[in-house]
C-alpha cells in the first residue's frame, strides 16, 4: 500500500515516521521546497524526542521520502493523508480550513480510482462532508472514501503515542476503508490497543470533545490550587485524592500556569464556536478559556507582589511545556512581556526554545544554563517542568543567589526538601515555604 500525507508539520511527520517504521511506504509531501529538501537532508524542523533518528532511519531503509511535487505523488498513491494546520482564524476564533480545503482541490484534481482520503487535521463536524463535496464534485463518477481518523498525539511524547494509543478513532462504514484502516493501524490492533470505528460527524467531535475535557480538568485543578493557597491546603494532595476515585483518575490533575500549545487553546475556542453555530452553547469551555487567559494575568501579579523591589527575574522554561520547543499559546509569552513592561530585567534559559525565533522577548537575556540565570537573578520563576530543573542543584542556587527566591509554577519541589533550604520557596496551591509573612 502506497501512502502520502500532505503536510509535513508536526502530526504529518510523526505519522509518517511511525507508518513507515510499520513497513508500510510514505511519502510526506509539503509545499514548502525549502522543509522538504531539509527533510531529505534528515534535517527536522521541530524538536521531538527520537523523531530525527527515525526519520533518519526510514528514509535509508526505503520507506520513507519527502517531495513537494503534491500533484503528482498523491496520482500514484492510495491513501492519502490530511495533515495540515488548522489554525484559529483570528477574526472569528472558528477553525481556519483554507489549507484543508486547498488539499481537498489538489486531491480532487489528481485522485485515482479506489482512494482513501483520511483527515488527521483537527477539524469542524462536518468538514470530511465538505472534503467529500469538493472532490465528488470534480470526479462524479469515481469509488473513493473520505475517512476521519483524529490525532491525539502529545508533543514530546509522540512516537510513543502513536505506538501505543489508548484508542484509535475512525469514522467511517465503508468496508473498503475499514480494512485499510485495519492494515494500516496493523500493529497496534494486533497489541490489542482499540480501534473504534463510528460516523465521521462522530469521530470529528470525539477529537474536540477529549482535548476540552482535558483543558477543562486543567483549569479545574488551577481554580483548586487558587482556593488552596487561601485557606491553607495543598492542591497535590487534592489531586491525590480525588484521582483515586476511579471514576475521576490521576491523569491531568496537575495544577500550573495554565495550558498552551497547539491544540487545547484552538480546539476549546473552535468548540465554543460551534456551540453557537448550532445553537448549543458550550458554556463551561467558555468559562474555561477564559479562565486560562485570566490565570497568565493572574501569575504575573503574584510573580509582582513576590518580587516586591527586587527588579532581576530569572525565567526557567519559556516552552509551553517539557520536551519540546512548541512556544505556541505558551503562557510565557504573555506573562513575560508583562513583566518586560512593568521594568522588570529578565533573564531566560530554556533547554530547547529557539531565542531568534521569539520576538516577544527582544528586550530579555537568554542564558545558556540555570546557574548563569541565578546568577543574574533576585528570583527565579520556573514556567516549564523540564526535568532539568527538577534536578537543579539547589544547594549551589542557595550560593549563587544573594536570598534566593523561587516561585515554581509547575510545584517541581516537594514542601519538605524546601523546608530544608535556604530558600524562599513559592508554588501553586501550596504554603509557602520560608517566606516572610509581609508577602503572603
Ligand atoms: C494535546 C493532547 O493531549 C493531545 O491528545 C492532542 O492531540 C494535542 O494536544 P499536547 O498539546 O502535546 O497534547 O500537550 P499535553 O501534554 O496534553 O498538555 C497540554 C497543556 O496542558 C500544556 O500546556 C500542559 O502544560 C498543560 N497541562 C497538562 C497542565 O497544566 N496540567 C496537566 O496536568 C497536564
Amino acid at each position: 500500500m502506497k501512502i502520502s500525507i500532505i503536510g509535513s508539520g508536526y502530526v504529518g511527520l510523526v505519522t509518517g515516521a511511525c507508518m513507515a517504521n510499520a513497513n508500510q511506504h510514505v511519502t510526506c509531501l509539503d509545499i514548502d521546497e525549502k522543509k522538504i529538501k531539509d527533510l531529505k537532508n534528515g534535517k527536522i524542523p521541530i524538536y521531538e524526542p527520537g523523531l530525527e533518528d527515525l526519520i533518519k532511519e526510514k528514509i535509508k531503509s526505503n520507506v520513507l521520502s519527502f517531495s513537494s511535487e503534491i500533484s503528482q505523488t498523491i496520482r500514484n498513491t492510495d491513501v492519502i493523508f490530511i495533515a495540515v494546520g488548522t489554525p484559529s482564524n483570528t477574526e472569528n476564533n472558528e477553525a481556519d480550513l483554507s489549507q484543508v480545503f486547498s488539499c481537498a482541490e489538489e486531491i480532487a484534481r489528481n485522485i485515482k480510482n479506489n482512494t482513501v482520503v483520511i483527515v488527521k487535521s483537527t477539524v469542524p463536524v462536518g468538514t470530511c462532508d465538505k472534503v467529500e463535496e469538493i472532490i465528488n464534485l470534480k470526479n462524479p463518477s469515481l469509488n473513493f472514501d473520505v475517512v476521519s481518523n483524529p490525532e491525539f498525539l502529545r508533543e514530546g511524547s509522540a512516537i510513543f503515542d502513536f505506538e501505543n494509543p489508548d484508542r484509535i478513532i475512525v469514522g467511517t462504514h465503508n468496508k473498503d476503508s475499514i480494512t485499510t484502516l485495519n492494515l494500516i493501524y496493523k500493529k497496534q490492533i494486533d497489541n490489542e490497543f482499540p480501534i473504534i470505528f463510528t460516523t465521521r460527524r462522530s469521530s470529528e467531535l470525539i477529537k474536540y470533545a477529549s482535548n476540552s475535557m482535558l483543558a477543562m480538568r486543567i483549569i479545574f485543578i488551577n481554580e483548586i490550587a487558587d482556593l488552596c493557597e487561601k485557606v491553607g491546603a495543598d492542591v497535590n494532595d487534592i489531586a491525590l485524592g480525588i484521582g483515586l476515585d476511579k471514576r475521576i483518575g490521576p491523569e491531568f490533575l496537575n495544577a500550573g500556569p495554565g495550558f498552551g500549545g497547539s491544540c487545547f487553546p484552538k480546539d476549546a475556542r473552535a468548540l465554543v464556536e460551534s456551540g453557537i453555530s448550532y445553537n448549543a452553547p458550550q458554556n463551561l469551555l467558555k468559562a474555561v478559556i477564559d479562565g486560562n487567559e485570566k490565570r497568565k494575568e493572574n501569575l504575573s501579579k503574584k510573580i509582582i507582589t513576590i518580587a516586591k523591589n527586587r527588579k532581576n527575574i530569572g525565567i526557567l522554561g519559556v516552552t509551553y511545556k517539557a520536551n519540546t520547543d512548541d512556544m505556541r499559546e505558551a503562557p510565557s509569552l504573555s506573562i513575560i512581556p508583562d513583566l518586560i513592561n512593568k521594568g522588570f530585567n529578565i533573564s531566560i534559559f530554556d533547554p530547547q526554545a529557539n531565542k531568534n525565533s521569539i520576538k516577544e522577548f527582544k528586550n530579555a537575556n537568554w542564558e545558556n544554563d540555570i546557574y548563569s540565570v541565578a546568577n543574574n537573578s533576585d528570583c527565579l520563576v520556573i514556567l516549564t517542568e523540564w526535568s532539568d530543573f527538577k534536578d537543579m542543584d539547589l544547594k549551589k542556587i542557595s550560593d549563587i543567589m544573594d536570598k534566593p527566591i523561587i516561585i515554581d509554577f509547575r510545584n517541581l519541589f516537594s514542601l519538605d526538601e524546601m523546608k530544608k533550604m535556604n530558600i524562599e520557596y513559592h508554588s501553586i496551591g501550596r504554603e509557602a515555604i520560608n517566606s516572610s509573612k509581609e508577602v503572603e
